[in-house]
Parts: C-alpha cells; sequence; structure tokens
C-alpha cells in the first residue's frame, strides 16, 4: 500500500479514443515494425559505410564498397523517418499520459533528436557528395560521416530510453533526466539487442542488393566479385543473429518481472525458434558457398519476417503487463476525479444574474413561438384558427389539449388538417398548454 502511494498517478485524459484500441494497437505494432525495418537499414549501412571506409584507407576495393553501400542510406532513413509518424502518433493517442511524461522526465535530451536529426541528415548527404571531391583526403571524408553515425547511434539510444522508461512509473520518483533515466533496467541491453538487429537486418538487405541479377557496381572493384560481397554479407548476418543468442536471454534476464508472463514466454520462444532455423539456413548456405537468391533463401527471409513479427508482439505484450496495475490505478484517479467535478457543478449556484434571466424565460411561450405562431395568431384566423377560439375550446382541460397537439384529429371542414407535433416530450407539452390556456389572446 505505501508503495503504491508513492507512485506518482495522474489523471487520464478524459478523452475518448478515435478508433477502437485493438485497431490502434494493431497499427502501432504493424507500423513501428516497418518504421524500425527502415531505421535498422539506414543505421547498419551507415556503420557498415564508416567501416569500410577505414579499410578502404589501406585497400582500395573497400572503398568501392562503401561507396556502394552509402547509397543506400539516404532512401532508407528517408523512409526510416516518414515512417515513424504513424507509430508515432499511435503511441501519442494510446499511451498519452506515460508517453508524454516519459518525454517531460528526459526534456533535454528528447528535445536534442530534432537538432540530431538535422546535423545527420545535412552531413549525410554532404558526404554522399563529396566522395570525388575528397578523394585525396578520405580521413577527412570519414570524419564528415562520423557525425551523422554518431547522430544515428544516439536518436535511437534517446528514443529507447523514453520508452523504457515510461514502462516504469513506480521509478519515476527517481528519475531526473536523460541520465538517472539511463540507470532503469533494460535499457543497455535493449540497445545491444537493437544495434545487432540492425547489422542482422542490414546484411540481409546488403545480400539482395548485391546479388540481384541486375546489380552491376557503379565504380569498378579490382578484385571483389559479387560473390564475394554476398559472402561479406552473410557472413554479417549470421554473425550478428549468432550474437542475439547472447543479447536476446541478456534482455529477458534483466526484464523487471512485472511485465512477464507466461504469453511472453511464448511468443519470445517461438520468435527464437524461427530465429534458430533461420541461423542453421544460413549457415549451411555459407558453407555451400552457394550464394543464389533461391527458394532456400526466401526461407531464410521468412524465417526472420516471423521473428520480427513475435517479437515485436512480445514488445508489445510485456508494455501491456507491465503497465496493466498502474492504468487500473490511473482508471480509478480519473473516475473520482470527474465524478467529484460533476458534484461541484451540479451544487454551484448560478449567479443572481443568470438566475433573474432565468425566472423570466417562458419555455412554453418559447415553444409556441417557435412551433405555433407560423399558423395561429391571437384573434385572426391564419392557417389554423385564431387562438381565442381555439385555446377556449380546453379550457378546462389541459391533458386533452396536450393530446390534441401530440396529435391532431381532422375538425373543421373549412380548414386543412393541422400537422402534429409527435416529437414534443411531456414536459414540453405541459408548458406549451399551461401557456395557451393561460395567456390572455384578446
Ligand atoms: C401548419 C399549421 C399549424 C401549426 C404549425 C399548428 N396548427 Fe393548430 N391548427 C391548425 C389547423 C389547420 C387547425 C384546424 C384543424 C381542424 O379543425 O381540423 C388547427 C387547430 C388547432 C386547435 C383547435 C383544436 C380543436 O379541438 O378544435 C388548437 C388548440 C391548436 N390548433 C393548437 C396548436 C398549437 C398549440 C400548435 C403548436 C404546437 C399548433 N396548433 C400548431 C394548423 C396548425
Amino acid at each position: 500500500m505505501n508503495m503504491i502511494m508513492q507512485i506518482p498517478v495522474p489523471k487520464d485524459i478524459s478523452l475518448p479514443l478515435p478508433l477502437p484500441g485493438g485497431v490502434l494497437m494493431g497499427i502501432l505494432i504493424f507500423s513501428f515494425l516497418l518504421h524500425i525495418l527502415f531505421i535498422n537499414l539506414m543505421l547498419g549501412s551507415t556503420i557498415l559505410t564508416f567501416w569500410f571506409q577505414l579499410k578502404g584507407l589501406k585497400d582500395s576495393d573497400y572503398d568501392v564498397l562503401a561507396r556502394e553501400i552509402a547509397a543506400t542510406i539516404t532512401v532508407n532513413k528517408s523512409m526510416g523517418v516518414v515512417l515513424g509518424v504513424a507509430p508515432l502518433l499511435s503511441i501519442n493517442v494510446l499511451y498519452t499520459i506515460y508517453f508524454y511524461s516519459a518525454n517531460a522526465m528526459t526534456g533535454y535530451a528528447w528535445i536534442s533528436i530534432v537538432p540530431w536529426v538535422a546535423l545527420a541528415f545535412l552531413l549525410l548527404y554532404l558526404h554522399k557528395y563529396t566522395w570525388d571531391r575528397f578523394a585525396g583526403n578520405r580521413s577527412f571524408h570519414i570524419a564528415i560521416l562520423s557525425l551523422p553515425m554518431l547522430s544515428f547511434l544516439v536518436i535511437p539510444f534517446i528514443f529507447l530510453t523514453n520508452i523504457n522508461l515510461m514502462l516504469f512509473p513506480e521509478r519515476w520518483n527517481e528519475v531526473h533526466g536523460f541520465l538517472s533515466a539511463l540507470a532503469l533496467p533494460n535499457v543497455f541491453p535493449r540497445y545491444f539487442h537493437f544495434l545487432a538487429a540492425s547489422l542482422a537486418l542490414t546484411g540481409l538487405f546488403l545480400f539482395i542488393y548485391f546479388g540481384r541479377k541486375t546489380y552491376t557496381p557503379a565504380h569498378a572493384f579490382n578484385r571483389l566479385q559479387q560473390a564475394d560481397l554476398q559472402q561479406m554479407m552473410l557472413n554479417l548476418t549470421l554473425g550478428a543473429t549468432g550474437s542475439q543468442l547472447i543479447f536476446g536471454p541478456l534482455l529477458f534476464l534483466t526484464l523487471p518481472s512485472k511485465g512477464v508472463s507466461w504469453s511472453l514466454f511464448f511468443v519470445i520462444v517461438g520468435g527464437v525458434v524461427f530465429a534458430l532455423a533461420a541461423l542453421v539456413l544460413m549457415w549451411r548456405m555459407q558453407v555451400s558457398g552457394n550464394m543464389a537468391i533461391n527458394r532456400r533463401f526466401m526461407l531464410i527471409v521468412a524465417s526472420l519476417t516471423v521473428t520480427v513479427g513475435f517479437m515485436g508482439t512480445g514488445r508489445h505484450i510485456y508494455r501491456e503487463n507491465a503497465l496493466r496495475t498502474h492504468k487500473e490505478l490511473m482508471a480509478a484517479r480519473t473516475k473520482t476525479h470527474q465524478e467529484a467535478a460533476k458534484k461541484a457543478h451540479e451544487n454551484l449556484p448560478l449567479p443572481k444574474e443568470t438566475q433573474e434571466l432565468l425566472s423570466t424565460i417562458n419555455p412554453g411561450q418559447e415553444l409556441f413561438q417557435s412551433h405555433c405562431a407560423v399558423c395561429h395568431a391571437a384573434a385572426t384566423r391564419l392557417v389554423g384558427p385564431p387562438m381565442t377560439e381555439a385555446s377556449a375550446i380546453y379550457a378546462a382541460n389541459p391533458e386533452a389539449l396536450k393530446k390534441w397537439i401530440k396529435a391532431p384529429g381532422r375538425k373543421r371542414p373549412d380548414y386543412p388538417q393541422m400537422t402534429g407535433f409527435p416529437q414534443l416530450t411531456d414536459q414540453q407539452l405541459t408548458d406549451l398548454s399551461a401557456y395557451v390556456l393561460g395567456n390572455k389572446w384578446n
């Protein structure tokens, strides 16, 4: 109990979701995976470009390889950023309070994403279009790339820290800025898991990119053949996926138990099984030396896709589990608040002027003006008979008048039939008949 008292429990924003929650969750999971795929490729290719450019200082073939890889970064970067809009909006809507709280707690770091992104984009294009210009000064050219690379390493780190911080409201009291948010469990294992995935997916992507039939390098290699490039990329995917055998369990074991459930466990095991299958297939491909993009290779891609699907779902299950108790506390808090607000509103005495104004309004008269006056005047015949005549008929019988207004009969041969007013409530009919019978019509 004491523990719960210390957890900050804000009120939720009491607006309905614009779509059913399940639909939004689906959009969130799917669009996030799509977004992160391109972010993985963007980061992985940047690291590889940097690495091969360094190797290229000694062996020009690697410089060519770096240049070939660099050609893919800007496209993947743009895709990743654009596709990030959907998950960002979905998470804002679904986890408003959690997400905003986390963002607010890491304020400076969070907002620094904007300059980091701007810096990375500009320097990335500068790097891309100055290969020939800085041919004589490769070190400088590499130095240009080091900044976008640093930025691409930092931005996901900030995002991930925030998304992680969001999961642990019971620790929010300890957090004072970005650095202290790093002390929360799981930040680093999660980050390494992400980095390894980036390299694995980039290897797979470049394997296909270099392996396609129509591939011709924009700049000639001296010695490296197409199959060599593919071999290198397959090796990378194999190594990076293999390293997840360490990062994966590390991540799972450092997850605070509050969000761990059997369903999460099985989803993760499902993902691991498919990853292992992909590993074995890749291993056999590597040993056989056959780099063809055939059905066997597509099986690898399919297995890894299933793995990613499982892991994305697991990530979501953990989040929901981890926040369940807090969400319940927050819902209760929101309800109490709304009830208190409603009560206060009901007991609020109206200002004197409003009360006076209200007392001058005769609801029956209002209704007569808006519903009846087009056809009935006081003492002259319009469409209907004059009110002097009409009201006298019901002088002692308001109930019968109410009945007539609701569903008039057919009476006078020289008049058309009156239209009925079945839509009026009983209260309105009472007000109306009180006015009709109480008013002096002449
Ligand atoms: C579209 C025109 C029209 C509107 C609007 C209309 N009336 Fe009439 N009213 C008539 C006509 C026509 C008659 C005569 C019908 C008949 O005698 O068959 C009539 C008849 C009556 C009578 C006499 C009924 C009787 O027993 O002889 C009363 C009372 C009456 N209206 C009240 C109302 C009230 C109150 C309203 C507003 C809620 C209203 N009317 C709206 C056209 C209208």
